[in-house]
C-alpha cells in the first residue's frame, strides 16, 4: 500500500510491521495519533493516554450492532451469524448484559481462587519439560518453543481447570486451534467448514459437559459456571454457559502461549535482563508484566463510539469504530519515558501496562494468564541451560494478537528438581 502524504500511515503490509510494528507506531503517536484508516474503516488510536481513557468511557461500545456499518462490520455480523450458538459472547457486550454475564464467570477468576490452581500449573509444566528430556536427550537439544512448549499448555492447563477429562485433552486442543480460526477474516470453503465443524463439536462436547456436572459436581471450573447464579438466583443459560466457554478457550490459548514465546525472544535479545533475572528469579513476576508491556500480544481492541466523542483532538461522531493499540500504548515515551522500547525487568511501574486492558472489560483471565506464565519463565530459567537462538523466529501474520510460529532455540534440559 502506498502512503499518502503523511509519514504516518496505518499499514499492515509495510515491510518489517510482522516482525515489528512498533516503529510505525511510533510515527503514529508522533504524526497522527488519531488516524482514520481507509483498510479498517475506523481510528487507530496509539497514544497511552487516549487509549487509557477511552477503555474507561462508559459511553463506548462493545457491540459491533452500534457501528454504523461499513464492509468489514458488516462482514463480523455475517459471521456472527453464521456462529450464532456460540455468538453471544462477553467480549462483545455491553452493560447490564455485561455486567449480568461478568458477575455470574468471575468467582473462579479471582485470584485466591487461581492460587489454588499452582501446583496443578507446575505440574504440568515440570511435566512438559520431564517429557522433552526425556524424548530428545540430556545434551545440548534444539527445540521449537513454540510448537514443543508454549503452544500447549495453555489449552491442556485450562482443559484440566474446566474439569474435561486428561483422555479429550489432545482432541480439545485440535478443536480450539479450529475454533480460534472462525474469528480470521479470510479462509477457504474447505476451511469453513472443518472450523465450524469443530465449534459444532466443542459445543455439543461442552453441552453433555454441562449437564453431568450440574449432577454431579466436582471441584472444578465446569462445576462452579454450570452452578452460578445472580443475586435473583438466575443461573446461565445453557447457550450463555457454552458461548463463554468457548470465549474462555479462545481468549486465553493464543495469548498466554503469545506471551512465554515473545517474551523469551525479547529476554534472548536482551542478555543483561536475561542474567539479572536469572540471577534474582524473584523478579519474575514484575517480568512478566514487563514482558507484556514490551512486546504483549494485543494489539488491537475495538470500540464504537455511541456519542459524539473526542478522541485526543479529534471529535467523532457516534457509530465510529475504534481500533485502540495497547501495544502501542505501552511503548509510549510519554507513559514510560526513554526507556519505553527496552525491557528492564525491574521496571518500577511495570503493571501499570495496558495488555489486559481496562474498564468494565478488563481481562478475566489475568491472575490465570499470569500464574502461568510467571511458573512457565520460573521453569525455563530454572531448567532451561544455555538457551540460545538457533534460527530466525517467525512470525504469525495475524494483526490483532501477535505471536510467534516458531522460536528456535537450543539449551540443555536440566532434570527436575527433587
Ligand atoms: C497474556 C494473556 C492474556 C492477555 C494479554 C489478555 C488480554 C485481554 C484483553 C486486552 C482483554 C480486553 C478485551 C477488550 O476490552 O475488548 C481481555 C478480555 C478477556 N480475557 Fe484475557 N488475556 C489473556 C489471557 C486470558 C486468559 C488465560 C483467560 C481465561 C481463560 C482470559 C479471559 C478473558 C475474558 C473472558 C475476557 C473478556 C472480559 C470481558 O469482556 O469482560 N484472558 N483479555
Amino acid at each position: 500500500m502506498q502512503q499518502q502524504g503523511t509519514s504516518a500511515v496505518f499499514d499492515p503490509f509495510e515491510e518489517g510491521y510482522v516482525e515489528s510494528p512498533y516503529a510505525q507506531y511510533a510515527r503514529l503517536r508522533d504524526g497522527d495519533p488519531v488516524h482514520r484508516s481507509a483498510l479498517l474503516h475506523g481510528w487507530v488510536v496509539t497514544r497511552f493516554a487516549d487509549v487509557s481513557k477511552l477503555l474507561r468511557d462508559p459511553s463506548i461500545s462493545s457491540d459491533i450492532h452500534n457501528a454504523t456499518p461499513n464492509p468489514l462490520t458488516k462482514m463480523e455480523l455475517a459471521r456472527l451469524a453464521e456462529r450464532e450458538r456460540a455468538s453471544r459472547t462477553i467480549v462483545l457486550m455491553d452493560d447490564p448484559d455485561h455486567a449480568r454475564v461478568r458477575r455470574l464467570m468471575s468467582e473462579p477468576f479471582r485470584p485466591r481462587e487461581i492460587e489454588r490452581l499452582r501446583a496443578q500449573v507446575v505440574e504440568r509444566i515440570e511435566r512438559a519439560l520431564d517429557q522433552l528430556r526425556e524424548e530428545r536427550g540430556t545434551g545440548t537439544v534444539e527445540l521449537d518453543l513454540i510448537a514443543d512448549f508454549a503452544y500447549p499448555l495453555p489449552v491442556e492447563i485450562f482443559s484440566e481447570m474446566l474439569g474435561v477429562p486428561d483422555e479429550d485433552h489432545a482432541r480439545f486442543r485440535y478443536l480450539s486451534q479450529q475454533v480460534a480460526r472462525t474469528v480470521d477474516p479470510v479462509m477457504t470453503e474447505a476451511e469453513r467448514i472443518e472450523c465450524f465443524a469443530a465449534l459444532d463439536e466443542m459445543y455439543d462436547y461442552l453441552v453433555i459437559q454441562a449437564a453431568e456436572k450440574r449432577v454431579e459436581p466436582a471441584d472444578d471450573l465446569m462445576s462452579a459456571l454450570v452452578n452460578a447464579a445472580d443475586d435473583d438466583g438466575i443461573p446461565f443459560t445453557d447457550e450463555e454457559l457454552i458461548a463463554q466457554l468457548v470465549t474462555l478457550y479462545l481468549a486465553g490459548h493464543e495469548p498466554v502461549a503469545s506471551i512465554i514465546g515473545t517474551g523469551t525472544l525479547a529476554l534472548l535479545r536482551a542478555p543483561d535482563q536475561l542474567a539479572k533475572l536469572k540471577a534474582d528469579p524473584s523478579l519474575v513476576r514484575n517480568a512478566v508484566h514487563e514482558l507484556l508491556r514490551y512486546d504483549g500480544p494485543n494489539h488491537f481492541m475495538r470500540r464504537i463510539t455511541t456519542q459524539p466523542t473526542m478522541v485526543g483532538d479529534v471529535e467523532l461522531p457516534a457509530g465510529e469504530v475504534i481500533y485502540a493499540s495497547p501495544a502501542s500504548a505501552n511503548r509510549d515515551p510519554a507513559r514510560w519515558g526513554e526507556t519505553a522500547d527496552q525491557v528492564v525487568v525491574d521496571r518500577a511501574d511495570a503493571t501499570q501496562h495496558l495488555q489486559f486492558g481496562a474498564g468494565v472489560h478488563a481481562c478475566l483471565g489475568s491472575h490465570l494468564a499470569r500464574l502461568q506464565a510467571d511458573i512457565a519463565f520460573e521453569a525455563i530459567l530454572a531448567r532451561l541451560d544455555d538457551l540460545q537462538l538457533a534460527g530466525e523466529p517467525q512470525w504469525g501474520a495475524r494483526l490483532f494478537i501477535r505471536s510467534l510460529d516458531s522460536l528456535p532455540v537450543t539449551c540443555t534440559i536440566r532434570e527436575r528438581a527433587s
